[in-house]
């Protein structure tokens, strides 16, 4: 690894918190001993094992070969032969039970009132009848849909509904720009966006259609958009091309029988960043992915039907796709689904929420976690809070102080806590406490699901000692991986199966203790977790150096005290480009237009020249300590073709503090 410090683990809890007796009692993996014997079940026999669990799925032909894999060609399948349909899984098959009317989907809007519930039967229809739509525009088996909405309804019912005629949906978070909307759908050659005229974001408007415009300006293959009204902002519809979701909807039939699907057919693609200047578009297959979210969602939530599970996350990141989609709904769960922000109006609109629909199982962010922390015990204290019984966390790890916070303020000291280590490329939960069986540690991911192999591997590919920080690989396929990149196979390759040759390299650092347990240290790569969200260094730069004052940029991550991280970029401007205050607010803007107001830098600094190798390669680990204030620990400097560079680094660094 560049940087072996940065996964030298610093951690020294020792808090431990075993599950109460009457959670495991109830629970479906009841005991340490239980999920020890099942998973060592799971490791020894995969294929038995997942067998067995398959028939939790519904399929319409039984597979014939439950695994295969060429670990040269990274070829991996799951289920051959096996037919089925997602939204048949999400859908029909419990709109025909006793759930036909239970509610699969609640909303909430961010105005208080906006409330729209779905039982699993009106859901069905609503999926139905944009699937007709969808065949209407001429989309068929195969072709990529882009999806750019807000977190309302006609989201989950549009990804549902491409499931129900075999498209492959693309959905693109609404907050990402324009240009990166625009390279996402030609990526992966989209027929067909489904957008929205805007959306409300912590009482404002953003302009999604907009946006939409801009990124359609251009060459691409989109034939049609068609556009949700939410928040009535002015749009311009073009001729032949534009047409409201509530004018197709109003004649559209509520039949439509699903598409019968392999289960190596692709279900989805959503880009992700990683190191290099492009995302990439990971795609899931249909058999393998809804079995591996439906067994992890049953058991990590220990879900019940007479729960009501409330992901926070946005349906845009692979979060939602798998635990507020996919997951609950091919469980036959009561999914809530959330508009806005946790601190607009107040900063208690998560607790109000929990209150008002009596919330169960509650996952959410670390990031979220510390902004509601810092605002005090009285805006939890005062709602009712009652009803969880399970917490999770997701998307970066959570500091042992938030995880206190969590536990005791949000959870009443009895609610176990799911620290879920996971990624996009994963399809669902890897690394996790089954709450009914695993002691908690704050801050600790603990140990593997079922069926998942992990190693922690030192830069010789030899396993690292107990406490030993090293690269996290799982060592075999399990179902939910992903099982490409859309269209480049080589990257898909090169990315995650070349640095140690058929392990699946996850891009993490982590370290095992006494225990066995498992701590994930961070990206060991140079990927960016601001607030969870996942920002490639590699973005930013091009997106700063594509501005006409820049020569260089250079892009490492520092420590914040709510987002987690923070993207700290260093800057050479062009010669003769004098250094002004105002430029560097330029540049944030110009980074918020080109990738997105999620990649804005925290900071910039201006830099004669950036820290190199003697063949010209720029020095991150330096860069990361001085972004960081550490200035006092650079490391070795001798292998830079000019140690002078740094000094001024740290001199103009301390004056940027001042
Ligand atoms: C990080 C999000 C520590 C990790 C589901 C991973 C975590 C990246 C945890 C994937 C956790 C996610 N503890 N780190 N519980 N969960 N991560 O693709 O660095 O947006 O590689 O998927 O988030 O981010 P992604």
């Amino acid at each position: 690894m560049s940087d072996a410090k940065t996964i030298e683990s610093v951690m020294d809890e020792r808090r431990r918190f075993p599950p109460s007796k009457e959670f495991s009692e109830s629970a479906h993996i009841k005991s340490k001993e239980t999920y020890e014997e099942m998973y060592r079940g799971s490791i020894r026999d995969p294929v038995a094992f997942w067998e067995k669990w398959a028939k939790e799925i519904d399929w319409y032909t039984p597979w014939t070969k439950t695994f295969d894999w060429d670990p040269k060609e990274v070829r991996i399948e799951w289920f051959r032969g096996g037919k089925l349909n997602a939204s048949h899984n999400c859908l029909d098959r419990h709109a025909r039970s006793w759930r036909k009317n239970k509610a699969a989907l609640i909303w909430q809007g961010e105005p208080e009132n906006d409330v729209r519930t779905f039982t699993y039967q009106q859901l069905l229809a609503e999926v139905c009848k944009f699937a007709n739509v969808l065949k209407s525009k001429g989309v068929k088996k195969g072709d990529r849909v882009a999806i750019y909405l807000p977190m309302i309804p006609e989201l989950p019912i549009a990804m549902l509904a491409c499931a129900r005629i075999g498209a492959i949906h693309s959905i693109v978070f609404g907050g990402f720009s324009s240009e990166s909307l625009k390279d996402r759908i030609a990526d992966s050659g989209c027929k067909i966006l489904i957008t929205a005229d805007g959306s409300y974001r912590g009482g404002k408007l953003v302009a999604l259609k907009a946006n939409g415009d801009i990124a359609l300006a251009k060459e691409h293959y989109v034939e049609n958009v068609v556009v949700v009204k939410r928040t009535g902002i002015p749009v311009e519809m073009k001729e032949g091309r534009d047409t409201w979701w509530h004018d197709e909807m109003e004649t559209a039939s509520t039949v439509c029988e699903p598409e019968v699907m392999d289960a190596e057919d692709p279900l989805f693609i959503l880009y992700t960043s990683g190191s290099t200047g492009k995302p990439k578009g990971v795609l899931h297959t249909t058999g393998g992915y809804m079995l591996y979210v439906l067994l992890t969602f049953k058991w990590i939530f220990d879900y019940r039907d007479e729960d009501t599970f409330w992901c926070t996350a946005d349906i845009g990141w692979i979060t939602g796709h798998s635990y507020i989609v996919y997951g609950p709904l091919a469980a036959g769960a009561t999914t809530v689904m959330f508009e806005g922000i946790p601190t607009y109006p107040q900063v208690d609109r998560y607790w109000r929420i929990v209150e008002k629909f009596k919330v169960n199982i509650f996952y959410t962010a670390p990031t979220a976690i510390r902004a509601l922390m810092r605002e005090g015990e009285k805006w939890p204290g005062s709602r009712d809070l009652s009803s969880i019984r399970l917490l999770g966390s997701v998307g970066e790890a959570i500091n042992p102080e938030a995880w206190m916070w969590y536990y005791n303020v949000i959870g009443g000291g009895k609610c176990p806590i799911v620290d879920t280590w996971w990624q996009t490329e994963t399809g669902g939960i890897l690394i996790t406490p089954l709450p009914g069986a695993t002691v908690l540690k704050p801050g600790c991911a603990t140990v593997p699901f079922f069926g998942i192999d992990p190693g922690i591997l030192r830069e010789d590919a030899t396993e690292a000692d107990i406490n030993e920080g090293g690269y996290l690989v799982i060592k075999k396929p399990w179902p939910g991986i992903m099982r490409t990149v859309y269209g480049q196979h080589e990257r898909f390759k090169d990315i995650y199966w070349t640095r140690f040759p058929g392990v699946y390299l996850t891009g993490d650092g982590a370290r095992r203790d006494e225990d066995g347990d498992i701590w994930i240290v961070g990206r060991v790569d140079d990927v960016i977790k601001v607030s969870g969200h996942r920002i490639g260094a590699a973005e930013v730069e091009s997106a700063l150096v594509s501005h006409k004052d820049v020569a260089e940029a250079a892009v490492v991550p520092m420590p914040h005290p709510i987002k987690g991280e923070a993207i700290f970029a260093f800057v050479t401007l062009k010669a003769g480009v004098p250094e002004r205050e105002e430029l560097k607010k330029e540049l944030i803007q110009h980074v918020r237009q080109q990738v997105g107001p999620i990649a804005a830098p925290e900071m910039i600094q201006f830099a004669n020249a950036l820290p190199k190798t003697r063949s010209g390669k720029i020095m991150r680990r330096i860069l990361r300590r001085i972004a960081t204030g550490n200035v006092e620990e650079l490391g070795d400097t001798t292998t830079l073709a000019d140690p002078s560079v740094v000094d001024k680094l740290v001199s103009s660094r301390k004056e940027l503090v001042k």
